[in-house]
């Protein structure tokens, strides 16, 4: 990583691995700042048989040299961030954290909003995390959102919770007809104390980048989620409600660097998805449940089953271009060892008419058939092939993987510079070692 400015950003629906590329990259760096979504993210980390599991905590934690920031545009559930500080304490880790005061605050009553939503819009739901994602980014765009520096003034909070509050729980109760009955008080002294245990870590991160920017220090920016998921250019409405292409880096962390960056996505080596929407390349035989079992396709955030289909270099396409991708990641290659064949999908048709690009439409989505190319598979990813990979680089991957790769790369016009075949830290090649 030779620039001064990295970003890590999903290019398919999640899950494609950002935890593990962040922390595999985070002891080249001085900062990792997560910059939109909230505890809806989750991700798996595993360091010499140690299994991380973090939802808001960036995943530069793991390594003790790196400050953590979570900035202006993530949203922030502190009793999760306590429960996750604790959890990581307990695995010997003493997190360097620091939050943006401007960063909005996860509420009881946005959670209890997020069911009511998800009931309402019925078969156009995305089948939310029910974290309280996009009741707490209503709130914000509404302007009578709570941010983490409102939790240190009390009166502030006080006056801005009535309003947040009294919002919410007419509109729980008026519109959708169920109960909520936290009490206003209640909410007011248990926020105050989540307030209280955070001070030392509710900053101004904003500056604090900007200044380490001056010094020259090097920050990588980890994205959650994934392009599909983007408000703007995903499938709305089946995705999230923050932005996650890259150039939502500056927002969400309030510094503009005006500075070429280099810009990773990640891609994991077919696609997996959490939740509801039309999913072109979706399997439902027994590739799929081989898929999902060796891919321990089961969300982090939910537990709930992913479902799975083959790799859409449609997506892709459009992920490289929303985001300036200058560098893939591949991952999970390892899982589709054993399969005889593979298909990519090159292109959807929709009407009888061939489109290389994703459509806006969602009619469209709903009946695209993919066309696809099928490539040839490859053997298992054991000990024996994993060291010879890792001492001899690229040229050692076997070559079918090879084959896929340079198949996948005269597609999308980016380059996969970063190789991933295991869940582990280290079962991870960057390309420049062959
Ligand atoms: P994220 O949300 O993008 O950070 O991804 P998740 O952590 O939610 O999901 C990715 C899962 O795949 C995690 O369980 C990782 O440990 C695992 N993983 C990442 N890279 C690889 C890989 O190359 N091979 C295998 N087998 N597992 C991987
Ligand atoms: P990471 O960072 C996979 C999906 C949900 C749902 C939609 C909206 O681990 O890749 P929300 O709770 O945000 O209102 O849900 O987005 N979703 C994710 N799917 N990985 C994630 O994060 C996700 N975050 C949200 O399943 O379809
Ligand atoms: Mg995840």
């Amino acid at each position: 990583m030779n620039k001064q400015i990295t970003v890590i950003v999903g290019t398919q629906w999640g899950d494609e691995g950002k935890g593990k590329i962040t922390d595999f990259f985070a002891r080249e760096m001085d900062y990792v700042v997560r910059f939109q979504g909230g505890n809806n993210a989750g991700h798996t980390i595993i360091v010499d048989d140690k299994t991380y599991k973090l939802h808001l905590t960036p995943s530069g934690v793991i390594n003790p040299n790196v400050t953590n920031i979570i900035g202006n545009g993530v949203v922030v559930d502190p009793k999760v961030l306590l429960k996750e500080i604790h959890g990581l304490k307990q695995q010997g880790i003493n997190p360097q954290l620091l939050v943006s005061q401007r960063a909005h605050v996860i509420m009881p009553y946005h959670i209890a909003m997020d069911e009511c939503l998800t009931g309402h819009q019925g078969k156009l739901a995305a089948g939310s995390t029910k974290r309280g994602i996009a009741p707490v980014f209503a709130d914000k765009a509404y302007r009578h959102g709570i941010r983490m520096g409102d939790l240190l003034e009390p009166k502030i909070f006080k006056e801005k919770l009535e309003k947040s509050y009294n919002f919410n729980k007419r509109i729980i109760e008026k519109v959708f007809e169920l109960k909520f009955d936290r009490e206003f008080e209640t909410i007011y002294h248990e926020y105050l104390g989540y307030g209280e245990k955070l001070k030392k870590n509710i900053y101004d991160t904003e500056l604090e980048l900007f200044n380490a920017f001056k010094f020259g220090q090097k920050i990588l920016f980890e994205g959650a989620q994934g392009m599909s998921l983007d408000p703007d250019h995903g499938m709305y409405p089946h995705g999230t409600s923050s932005n996650n292409v890259a150039g939502y880096s500056e927002v969400g962390s309030g510094v503009g660097f005006n500075k070429p960056k280099k810009v990773v996505g990640i891609m994991k080596a077919y696609v997996s998805r959490v939740g509801t929407s039309p999913f072109t390349t979706e399997l439902h035989d027994e590739t799929s449940d081989f898929i999902r079992e060796k891919g321990l396709e089961f969300g982090t955030t939910t537990g709930r089953p992913r479902r799975v289909g083959w790799l859409d270099l449609v997506q892709i396409r459009q992920a490289v271009r929303t985001s300036g991708i200058t560098d893939i990641t591949i991952t999970k290659l390892d899982v589709l060892s054993g399969l005889p064949k593979i298909k990519v999908c090159v292109a959807y048709k929709v009407n009888g008419k061939i489109t290389t690009e994703m459509p806006a439409s969602l009619e469209a989505m709903r009946i695209a058939i993919p066309v696809y190319k099928t490539l040839p598979g490859w053997g298992e990813f054991d000990t024996k092939l994993k060291t010879k990979v890792k001492t001899g680089g690229y040229s050692q991957l076997p070559e079918n993987v090879r084959i896929y790769i340079k198949f996948i790369e005269y597609h999308i016009k980016c380059k996969i510079s970063i190789i991933s075949f295991g869940a582990d830290r280290n079962d991870t090649i960057t390309r420049l070692s062959s």
